[in-house]
This record gives structure tokens, C-alpha cells and sequence, in this order.
């Protein structure tokens, strides 16, 4: 691929030498752009040496035999031809002006000529990564569709430890590869995920349903059909369209939803259940719409199908993978339910949280596996959540596989 490196002003711009040289043999083909605050930091000779290229520094460039402005429209042309912009270490000047749309230099007005995939991997010290400033920011660029490699913890340049440190460009280029060329890891598995809330009717136009919006399944079922898996998808009511690729079945109540999931569940070798199903339903709705009155109205509600619990029940040897949306306790309460719902895994997400979970293009999970390891993600986009889950899931079908008698 044509990788168009960015390389921001920041501590972490040293690393952009590793990245290029990690991009380089995986076979990319890398031009470096630096900002001024950028040349502060690393020597654009390091850059041309390693890609045998001149590094674009100045968005005026001039013709060395004559000195005048040349007058190339270089910014257009570099961004047509290449197929990736990524940004390392994308500091919070720069997400601030990717977010605005400035076009003050080179790399800010490439930017704006870019047409295809954009992945900023942001790099700074913990107190500026969490500013409302910089969030708010990461949110505006993660809903344009860019994708945000998200900082490592650790010791950080400044002598602090905390969230901030320019992922690792093994990771990063990882990341990239994973974008455009999807690992098949998950070819010949039949994929059964839920998503979305369930609607249970109080009355023929009212219902109590969730804040589930689908987003974190519909991205789940749409990496593993990217990854080769067949899919069937059995949402709940939600306002997204559905991936491409994929078997959609529409239910509404937690009713339904059990009778689609237990139809399809025979041929199932990965169930991953994250539909936000209703705990509670009304038996007898009334066939006529509730009337308003002064007084006071009682619902009687009485317990849903606990499909979880039925698919643990029934789990044989396929792979089970459990949701808990909790706002206490998450990793107790993760590991309890992946016991009594006999999963294999547990991904367990704090919906309490400003800007990740319901709702939100955004998440950050825990990972929880029978083995007792918890593996953290995010925040991020829910795409890049989806691929983590899916990668833990590749690997226990991977030891599964591995460990069935021959
Ligand atoms: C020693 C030093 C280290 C810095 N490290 C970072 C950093 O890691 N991340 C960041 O966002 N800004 C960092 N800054 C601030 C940026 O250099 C500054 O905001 C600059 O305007 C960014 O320019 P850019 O848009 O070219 O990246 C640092 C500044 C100094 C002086």
C-alpha cells in the first residue's frame, strides 16, 4: 500500500522512524510528512534515508536550482496517490486541527485533499489525552470514520505514568494491515450474533425497551464477515443499517428473539450474544391502548426467556461469548455470569461511562476468558473493539481446534 506518514510535533516522533522502517517491510511503500514543530524533534534526513525519499516539510516548496516557489500543486497530487494518511504521533494540535478542518500546512491541507482511509495514532502526556478538549475531538474525527490507534499506558516522556504513549508500531502497522487486508482467521465458522435492544409492549403503541443501539453487534457481526465467517445476524429494533454480507433476522421482543436465536442455533459454531435483551415483559397486553387517568398505574412484569442461560444450557461444543453492561463491579460480576452462563468469554463494559458504551461510536471493555485473563480495550471505535473480541475468539476456536481429538 502507498502510506502517506504524518508525523506530528511531538515526543514520540522519534518512533515514526521505527514505524516507517516496520511499514517498509511489510512491504508499504512510505512517503513522510513533517510539520515544523515536528523538525523540532527528529532530522527529516532520518526519514529520507530510510524511505530514499525527500521528506515534505514546507506546504510552499521551492525549486533548489532556481530558489523560486515551485509551482506544483504537490498537497493534491500527494494525496492522490496514496491509498492511507497515517498520523504518528498525532498530537492534540493536530487532532484539534484535523477535527476543524485548518489547512495551515502541508500536512493539515493534505489532509483536506485526502479521500481515503485516514488512522491517527495519538501520542501526549495523560492530563492533555483525557482534556474535554482532546476527547471531544477524538469523537468528531472517530464519527467521520477515522480510525484512532488508541495510546498505550506507561511510563510516559515527561516522567509520569498513564495513558498517552504512542502505541507500538508493530501495532500500529498491524492495525493498518488489518484495515485493508482483513485476516480470514475466521473462514468456515458459522458466526450467530444478537444485537440491539428488545421493544416488550405495554400496550398496543406503547413498550419499555433499552439504550442499546446495535452499533457494538452490528460491528461485531461485520468483522466476522469480513474475518470469512457466515453470519446471521438477530437484532432488535435499532436505527442502523445492517453490514453487507450478512443474514439480518429483525425480532422485537426477548420472546422472539429466543425463537430466532434457538432456530438458528443448530448449525451455529460461534455464539456471541450482545442484544441488550428486556429482563422483564408484560403477559397480558391489553388489546386496547391504555387510557390516561389521575391516578397512579402499576405494570405488572414478569421475567423474561434467559437466552444466555439457554444457549449455556445447550452450548455442546461450540464457543459462547457473553456481554455484561454493568455499572458496578464489572470484572466480579463479569466472571460470575461467565460461570453461571457457562461462556467462554465475557466482555464486560461499564455503561455508566461518558462516551463509551450504549450508544456511543466509542467503547472500552474488558475481556474476561475462562483461563482468567483480562484483556483490556479501548477506548476506541467499536470497529477496532469488535476486532479485539474477535481476535480472542479466533484464538480459543484456534486451541479448540488444536486440542479436538484427530
Ligand atoms: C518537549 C516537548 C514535548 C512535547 N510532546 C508532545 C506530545 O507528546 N504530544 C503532543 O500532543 N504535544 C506535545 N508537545 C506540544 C507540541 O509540540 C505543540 O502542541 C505543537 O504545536 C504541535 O505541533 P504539530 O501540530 O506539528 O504536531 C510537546 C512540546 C514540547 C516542547
Amino acid at each position: 500500500m502507498r502510506v502517506l506518514v504524518g508525523v506530528g510535533g511531538g515526543i514520540a516522533a522519534y518512533k515514526a522512524a521505527e514505524l516507517v522502517r516496520a511499514l517498509q517491510k511489510r512491504g508499504h511503500d512510505v512517503q513522510v510528512v513533517m510539520t515544523a514543530a515536528a523538525i523540532e524533534f527528529i532530522q527529516p534526513l532520518t526519514f529520507a534515508a530510510l524511505t530514499g525519499k525527500k521528506v515534505i516539510t514546507s506546504l510552499f516548496s521551492r525549486d533548489s536550482a532556481t530558489d523560486t516557489l515551485s509551482s506544483a500543486v504537490e498537497h493534491i497530487g500527494v494525496a492522490q496517490e496514496h491509498d492511507v494518511l497515517l498520523v504518528a504521533p498525532a498530537t492534540a494540535d493536530i487532532l484539534s486541527k484535523f477535527a476543524h478542518g485548518a489547512a495551515d500546512d502541508f500536512l493539515t491541507t493534505v489532509h483536506l485533499a485526502f479521500a481515503g482511509k485516514v488512522i491517527l495514532a495519538p501520542a501526549m502526556n495523560t492530563v492533555m489525552w483525557n482534556h474535554p478538549a482532546v476527547q471531544e475531538n477524538l469523537k468528531v474525527l472517530a464519527t467521520r470514520g477515522y480510525s484512532i490507534v488508541d495510546p498505550d499506558e506507561g511510563w510516559l516522556a515527561c516522567g509520569t505514568v498513564g495513558a498517552g504513549r504512542l502505541a507500538d508500531p508493530e501495532r500500529i502497522v498491524e492495525f493498518l494491515d488489518s484495515l485493508h487486508n482483513k485476516r480470514r482467521d475466521l473462514e468456515g465458522e458459522q458466526v450467530l450474533v444478537t444485537a440491539g435492544p428488545t421493544q416488550e409492549a405495554i400496550d398496543p403503541v406503547r413498550f419499555i425497551s433499552n439504550r442499546s443501539s446495535g452499533k457494538m453487534g452490528y460491528a461485531i457481526a461485520n468483522a466476522a464477515a469480513q474475518r470469512g465467517a457466515s453470519v446471521v445476524l438477530v437484532s432488535g429494533p435499532v436505527a442502523i443499517p445492517p453490514p453487507p454480507n450478512v443474514e439480518l433476522v429483525s425480532v422485537h421482543t426477548a420472546e422472539e428473539m429466543r425463537a430466532a436465536v434457538m432456530e438458528r442455533l443448530g448449525a451455529a459454531t460461534i455464539v456471541i450474544k450482545n442484544a441488550a435483551v428486556a429482563d422483564y415483559h408484560v403477559s397480558d397486553i391489553p388489546k386496547q391502548k391504555l387510557k390516561k387517568t389521575a391516578t397512579r398505574l402499576s405494570l405488572e412484569l414478569d421475567p423474561t426467556p434467559d437466552i444466555l442461560a439457554e444457549l449455556g444450557q445447550k452450548k455442546g461444543d461450540r464457543l459462547l461469548i457473553g456481554f455484561a453492561a454493568e455499572t458496578d463491579n464489572l470484572l466480579d460480576e463479569a466472571r460470575r455470569k461467565m460461570t453461571t452462563k457457562n461462556c467462554d468469554m465475557l466482555v464486560a463494559n461499564q455503561v455508566n461511562r461518558e462516551g463509551v458504551g450504549f450508544e456511543a461510536d466509542r467503547n472500552e471493555v474488558d475481556i474476561v476468558t475462562r483461563d482468567g485473563r483480562v484483556i483490556h480495550a479501548g477506548p476506541a471505535d467499536k470497529s477496532e473493539i469488535a476486532e479485539r473480541i474477535l481476535d480472542q475468539v479466533a484464538t480459543l476456536r484456534l486451541h479448540l481446534h488444536a486440542s479436538a481429538p484427530a
